[in-house]
């Protein structure tokens, strides 16, 4: 195993379907104060407002609404928060929702006691907050499966007025303080948004997998967790209300990004710099956009890291090596992924997000570029996946 790291997540999780019962106690080690953010409607729909609003009460809490939280948080979504944390003397965020509203949670938590021009530090120069700096704490329920944001410093903006999305990941300081995951909160997510969740966490597995070509304890993790995405993913597709499904998706989904299977890896991400550009553009779900441009991508990513993905084909797919040369092993397991893609009915291509030719040089532009996983790609590069993604 390569690298040097150490290892530390602070954030204290609460999983399964009696854990809102703990809510209470986690809230007596916060100030008086706390801002509610939620989304545009969902949890007041199914119920799960209504259960949290009742546990701040009777924890004595002066409440502060912030609803509205769109998915795929805008830059103005979040001075709004932040204007609204400053009035109100907040002590303590709680994100109700998905990963846009953990993440958003997170940006406002970071920005609100920072006068200078917090977009400007923390999102397009990627520095972290001053030494010293005060950062409000935030505890997420989570309500969707998929980001990872529960367990993670992750914090994506989208800049609507520029097109363009981008994501910082804070030091500890931001890590959630504690998450909530009761997957049966996750019963009512519509089935596009469960899909491009299942694709999310697969390829935020892919994105630290695919990296290096040494033996890593990361990579056997990876691959167990993968084999547990399909299995529980083909069931959740079949029963929705599989709850044995549910739970070990969104199980899933934390561990896939919580640091813990990058460690010692050099990482990639360039699928989801093509796919947050993609999102700026098309508004799709974030899982759909990194699923459309997929393809092309890992076909480049194969000839140049062929051992890693011949060990996929065999050691995830199962695809018999007999007989058969690396480029046909990796190959077959390539299109196990397309055809599992396909029977679980995710995007395949860009246009059926929307995106059309003419926005093709604006997803190219916004897309950060860099040396990473196994390619060194150029804006042409990304301009040419785009295409085959059409
Ligand atoms: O607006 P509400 O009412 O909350 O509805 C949401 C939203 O429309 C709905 N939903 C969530 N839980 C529900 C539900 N509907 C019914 N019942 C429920 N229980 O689902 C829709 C999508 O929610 P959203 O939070 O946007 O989805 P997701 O969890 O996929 O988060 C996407 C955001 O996270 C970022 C993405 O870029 C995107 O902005 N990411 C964050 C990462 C991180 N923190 O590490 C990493 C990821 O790669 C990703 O980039
Ligand atoms: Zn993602």
């Amino acid at each position: 195993m390569q690298g040097n790291f150490s290892y530390h997540n602070p954030t204290k999780l609460y999983f399964g379907d009696e854990s809102l019962n703990y809510l209470k106690d986690e809230l007596s080690n916060f100030g008086p104060v706390v801002l509610l953010n939620y989304g545009s409607g969902s949890v007041k729909r199914n119920g799960i407002y209504d259960q949290v609003v009742a546990i701040l009460n009777e924890a004595g809490k002066t409440v502060v609404e912030n609803p509205g939280v769109m998915s795929n948080p805008t830059l103005e979504k979040l001075r709004e928060g932040i204007q609204i944390a400053r009035d109100n003397n907040v002590d303590f965020i709680l994100a109700l929702g998905g990963g846009s509203v953990c993440d958003y949670s997170k940006a406002v938590a970071a920005s609100v006691f920072y006068e200078g021009d917090y977009w400007d530090k923390f999102w397009l120069k990627q520095e972290q907050p001053d030494a010293g700096q005060k950062i409000l704490p935030v505890g997420c329920i989570l309500t969707m499966a998929g980001t990872g944001s529960e367990m993670n410093a992750g914090t994506v903006i989208t800049d609507a007025e520029h097109t363009f999305k981008v994501g910082h990941v804070f030091d500890d300081r931001l890590m959630p303080k504690f998450s909530i995951l009761n997957p049966r909160f996750t019963m009512t997510v519509p089935d596009n948004q469960m899909k491009a969740g299942i694709y999310d966490i697969m390829n935020h597995i892919f994105e630290q997998y695919f990296s290096d070509f040494d033996d890593n304890t990361s990579d056997y993790i990876s691959e167990g967790l993968m084999r547990g995405l399909i299995v529980a993913s083909r069931a959740a597709v079949k029963d929705s209300q599989d709850y044995e499904a549910r739970s070990n998706i969104m199980w899933t989904a934390t561990w896939a990004l919580n640091t813990l299977i990058g460690l010692g890896k050099r990482e990639d991400w360039m699928v989801h710099m093509i796919g947050h550009s993609v999102g700026a553009w098309t508004h799709a779900p974030h899982g759909y956009c990194l699923a459309a441009v997929s393809m092309a991508y890992y076909r480049r990513a194969m000839k140049a890291g062929l051992p890693k993905f011949v060990r996929f084909a065999k050691n995830v797919w199962g695809v018999n090596a007999d007989g058969k040369t690396d480029e046909q092993i990796a190959e077959e397991g390539l299109q196990a992924l397309k055809n599992w893609m396909l029977k679980i009915g995710l995007p395949l291509t860009i246009s059926e997000l929307g995106a059309t030719p003419e926005m093709i040089p604006g997803i190219t532009g916004g897309t950060i570029c860099y040396p990473a996983g196994y390619l060194d790609l150029k804006p042409e590069d990304i301009t040419a996946i785009l295409q085959e993604s059409m």
